[in-house]
């Protein structure tokens, strides 16, 4: 079950949520040394069952300011679900400590759900047989939203997120693209502080995904909101985040800027020459051929090097007739590291 359960009547804060004393602007999600490890039990034969652990999380640490989007990336079975479902209060972790606005998730869950929203792509926290507004209705009667702040987040929501046409329409009669953006519009009506998304655009067309994209950089810009955010779409996090972290066997790989990407991995640039004809290999320093097609071959060369003494060396050794360089792209480097690291062990 992953939908918090902001139910618990006997919660005694004030939906209205004052500001915790301890969530400070600059650790507004703070995991330090974080762990998750799973028991895992297998039927291997008649009786015999094997007991084996997955450390999903293994001793992740970092912090994110209030405000900030944030992408969190990395292969199948990395561990990123299971870092938001510790950041919800789903999962209580292993080792380490965690704080989401002051707050330790698994030990207040409820009061925490107050100021989080969720979105897992894969699965719906709708109601699947009501209309979508019914939903909307019970979130407002379980989260106790103030009814002027549920009828400016809905009309707000309505109008970003294109969904007037579909408020009477039952969840399971609605498109992907359709649902995620009322899963969306959900996870906000009560105002989180913070909203984690689990792969939101996973199996949208380019249409519903750039609605997505657009709405959520606004959403972001405009309220302030704090967004972690999983993908498997590096344009998702090419064109909504400025800080991206890389997570592999549920250690923390990479966490900076997204264009540092391209430095790490020993990622190359390409330079791509055409030739007045076709050539054997040609030979300069600090570059190798790593393809040939007729007159053209490609020069693999350090991304962080300069381009232009290439080019000068090869324009006096041959007869060059054009060039360009080619940048890797996110795909190719993550694609990169991950080998990189399995060649290591
Ligand atoms: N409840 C569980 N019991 C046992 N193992 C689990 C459980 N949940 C996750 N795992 C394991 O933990 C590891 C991390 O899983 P997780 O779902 O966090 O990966 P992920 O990064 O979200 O991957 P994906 O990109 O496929 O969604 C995997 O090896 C997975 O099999
Ligand atoms: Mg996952």
């Amino acid at each position: 079950m992953e939908r918090t359960d902001p139910t618990d009547p006997t919660d005694p804060t004030d939906p209205t949520d004052p500001t915790d004393p301890t969530d400070s602007t600059d650790d507004f999600i703070v995991l330090d040394g974080v762990e998750k490890v799973f028991d895992v039990r297998r039927k291997t034969g008649f009786l015999r069952r094997e007991r084996r652990e997955v450390r999903a999380v293994d001793g992740i640490s970092f912090s994110v300011p209030r405000g900030e989007m944030v992408g969190y990336i990395g292969p199948n079975g990395a561990g990123k679900s299971t870092t938001i479902k510790m950041l919800t209060g789903i999962l209580t972790p292993s080792g380490g400590r965690l704080r989401v606005a002051g707050i330790e998730p698994a030990r207040e869950r409820t009061r925490l759900a107050r100021r989080i929203g969720v979105v897992f792509g894969q699965r719906t926290t709708l109601w699947w047989d009501l209309p979508l507004i019914d939903s909307y209705r019970l979130m407002h009667r379980m989260y106790r939203i103030p009814d002027a702040r549920f009828r400016a987040n809905l009309d707000r929501c309505v109008e970003l997120l294109d969904l007037g046409a579909l408020l009477d329409v039952p969840v399971r009669q609605l498109s992907l693209g359709q649902r995620m953006r009322g899963d969306i519009a959900a996870a906000l009506l009560h105002d989180p502080d913070v909203l984690y998304l689990d792969k939101p655009t996973i199996g949208l067309d380019v249409i519903s995904k750039a609605k997505v994209r657009g709405f959520l950089r606004d959403l972001n810009a405009e309220s302030g909101t704090t967004v972690l955010l999983t993908t498997h779409d590096l344009q998702d996090i090419e064109q909504l985040c400025k800080r991206v972290m890389v997570i592999d066997h549920g250690r923390l790989m990479y966490d900076g800027a997204l264009a540092g990407l391209h430095e790490i991995g020993e990622s190359e640039r390409t330079l791509v020459v055409d030739f007045e004809h076709e050539l054997p290999e040609v030979s300069v320093a600090g570059a190798r051929v790593v393809r040939v097609e007729g007159p053209r071959q490609w020069l693999a060369f350090p991304a962080a090097a300069s381009a232009a003494p290439l080019v000068t060396e090869l324009a006096s050794a041959y007869p060059v007739v054009d060039l360009s360089v080619r940048e890797p792209d996110i795909e190719a480097v993550i694609a990169q590291m991950y080998a990189d690291r399995s060649a290591l062990g």
